[in-house]
């Protein structure tokens, strides 16, 4: 695995998503001990950092979370959780985050993240309660979700705390133009590396558009030429970049292993640019 800092934690640079794991907006018990095995196996493959909402499953991904990791010691993992758009006023923050914490059975979240922006509700409001968190110690870092460069440079002037982190959707397959985000590529990862702000890429995969990154012809050649897959190939690019972090989801022990050994790869420099300009927008 290859370990880089989000604010003073070394973190997995590959870690797992668990959209999805337990429900989409509503909580689907069906598949619970599938979901904790999948967690537990990601644990100790080498995924220790994990992505969580409390959107997720409402709340019940963050529960599957909770049980799954409460045999691992606590300092091993990197948890993220996220609070939702409609609970960033100050008191709506600090009452999710506190069942945020009651499902994840834990005492702190390593990563905690405005999980979309939500223009009726000022900043300040929600920074304030951000901040508090970590003065307490029950949240050791802050960040952003799916926000512009624009509102991150607002964030850090508001917030006391430094943003340690942004998630953006970002993958070979969206570099510009994301469903919430644009300019990834142009704006916001360039300043986010020069201002030491993890970029963590959600939907590295492309999720359902993976045939898309699977059946590409340059893909294909590099893959072949590292005795890779495509989504290790896929991986490594973006991990290969400074700062940049991936969260693929999946429910297969096979898959998570495979995602766990794309660190194992060194792209060169050509096979990198060669990808790049294969997917270019
Ligand atoms: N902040 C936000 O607004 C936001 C939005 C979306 C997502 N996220 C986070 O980002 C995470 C990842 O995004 P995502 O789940 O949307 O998409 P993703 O990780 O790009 O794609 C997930 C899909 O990829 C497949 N997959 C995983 N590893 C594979 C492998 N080695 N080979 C082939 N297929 C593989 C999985 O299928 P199998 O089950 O068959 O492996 C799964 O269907 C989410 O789970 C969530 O935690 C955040």
């Amino acid at each position: 695995m290859i370990y880089k800092k989000i604010s003073d934690d070394d973190v997995a640079a590959i870690g797992l998503g668990t959209w999805e794991m337990g429900g989409r907006e509503y909580a689907d018990y069906s598949f619970d001990q599938h979901w904790i095995n999948i967690i537990k196996s990601a644990v100790e493959n080498g995924l220790t950092h994990i992505d969580t909402a409390e959107m997720y499953g409402n709340g019940h991904t963050e529960e599957i979370v909770g049980r799954a990791i409460k045999e691992f010691p606590r300092q091993q993992l990197f948890i993220t959780s996220k609070v939702w758009l409609t609970h960033l006023h100050t008191e709506d923050v600090l009452f999710s985050f506190e069942n945020s914490l009651r499902r994840l059975q834990t005492d702190y979240i390593d990563l905690y993240l405005i999980h979309h922006p939500n223009p009726d509700v000022p900043l300040e409001e929600t920074l304030m309660a951000m901040n508090r968190l970590v003065e307490q110690k029950r949240v050791k870092a802050i960040g952003l979700s799916n926000f512009d460069i624009s509102m991150i440079k607002e964030a850090e002037k508001i917030s006391s705390v430094p943003i340690s982190a942004v998630q953006i959707e970002y993958s070979l397959l969206t570099r510009n133009k994301g469903v919430y985000t644009h300019n990834q590529e142009k704006e916001i990862i360039p300043y986010c590396q020069e201002h030491q702000i993890a970029v963590i890429a959600w939907r590295p995969l492309g999720k359902t558009n993976y045939v898309k990154l699977s059946t590409n012809n340059v893909m294909k050649s590099i893959a072949e030429k590292y005795h890779a897959t495509p989504a290790q190939i896929a991986l490594s690019w973006l991990i290969a970049q400074k700062n940049i972090f991936a969260i693929p989801q999946t429910g297969s022990v096979k898959h998570l292993k495979e995602n766990a050994k794309a660190c194992d790869i060194s792209l060169s420099l050509e096979d990198w640019n060669r990808l790049s300009e294969a997917f270019m927008e």
